[in-house]
């Protein structure tokens, strides 16, 4: 096996506006909206943290504050709770304190996914990292970051996961040019095009919001233009390293993931998945299963 330094950090760009939210997201970043009783950027530490990365950065910019607040202790209520005896919640509460050793960088500007992956370099140094978007959670039963961290460790470059979707979906997202390796579940990944107007994609396959990155990337992004919406796309920086030879810090992989993945960047896919984690919920699935069924029968 190849011997390639191993990657221990995440990068969690969390500086978006949340348009799509308004007007829930006027006060609160759309990264703390709940998923059941968690917000929804814990289930995303949660997973860096099992696939071990506990060092994580968290891009973010202004009105971020309860992001920080909600990773801090937070003495009053510890203590409150506590004189009550109210154990479980205490322990609910510690939890996202104690996950892992978070840090913050500002964005400044928000010029698009690529530029807030850049703000991690100071932190990140010359090391592989992975970069991992809020708007995706990746069932903790689908351990899709711990096998992008073996295969670049076992190939280098950088890796991205990869979905198959319908064909009218693709244009919402960056998509991937693709050739077998022999590995079945592993692909080379030989161009990339940042939401292909309709037509003209080359593939089904597209980008779910998870990258192992080769620190090369940083080099890359600085001299990338503005792309699509005029921002600065991480998906043209990986493109340009697909077409970089690997002792340049080059190649990108592609996992094929057939697991489960939940979106919850906009408010339809963002309802779908709420019920789909309260239905699957050994404490709440007795109540809401039946609830839900009789309600729909309801419905016109
Ligand atoms: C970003 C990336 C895109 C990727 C998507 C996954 O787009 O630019 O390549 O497919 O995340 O969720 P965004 O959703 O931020 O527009």
């Amino acid at each position: 096996m190849a011997d390639h330094a191993t990657v221990k950090k995440a990068v969690i760009p969390a500086a978006g506006l949340g348009t799509r939210f308004l007007p829930a997201t006027k006060a609160t970043p759309k990264e703390m909206l709940p998923v059941v009783d968690k917000p929804a950027i814990q289930y995303v530490v949660e997973e860096a943290v099992s696939a071990g990365l506990d060092d994580v950065l968290l891009i973010t910019g202004r009105s971020k504050r309860s992001i920080e607040d909600h990773f801090d202790r937070a003495y009053e209520l510890e203590e409150a709770l506590a004189a009550k005896d109210e154990t479980e919640r205490l322990a609910q509460v510690r939890e996202s304190s104690e996950l892992a050793h978070v840090e913050y960088v500002r964005q400044g500007d928000p010029k698009g996914l690529g530029h807030a992956v850049s703000c991690a370099e100071y932190h990140v140094g010359n090391e592989p990292f992975a970069v991992l978007l809020g708007d995706d959670l990746i069932d903790p039963r689908d351990p899709l970051l711990t096998r992008m961290i073996e295969v670049r460790n076992a190939r280098g470059g950088s890796v991205v996961a990869l979905m198959e979707v319908d064909p009218e979906q693709v244009s919402q997202y960056g998509c991937a040019a693709i050739t077998p390796t022999g590995e079945d579940d592993v692909v080379t990944v030989t161009d990339l095009v940042e939401k292909p107007v309709p037509g003209s994609a080359p593939s089904r396959w597209i980008i779910i919001g998870r990258y192992v990155c080769d620190p090369a990337v940083f080099e890359v992004l600085r001299n990338t233009p503005p792309g699509r919406g005029g921002e600065i796309q991480l998906t043209d920086a990986l493109k340009t390293l697909a077409k970089t030879s690997p002792a340049d810090g080059g190649g990108v992989y592609g996992i094929l993931f057939r697991g489960r993945r939940y979106d919850t960047g906009n408010k339809l896919d963002y309802l779908r998945t709420l019920v789909q984690f309260a239905c699957e919920r050994s404490d709440l699935a007795q109540e809401i299963v039946p609830w839900l069924r009789k309600y729909l029968d309801t419905l016109p």
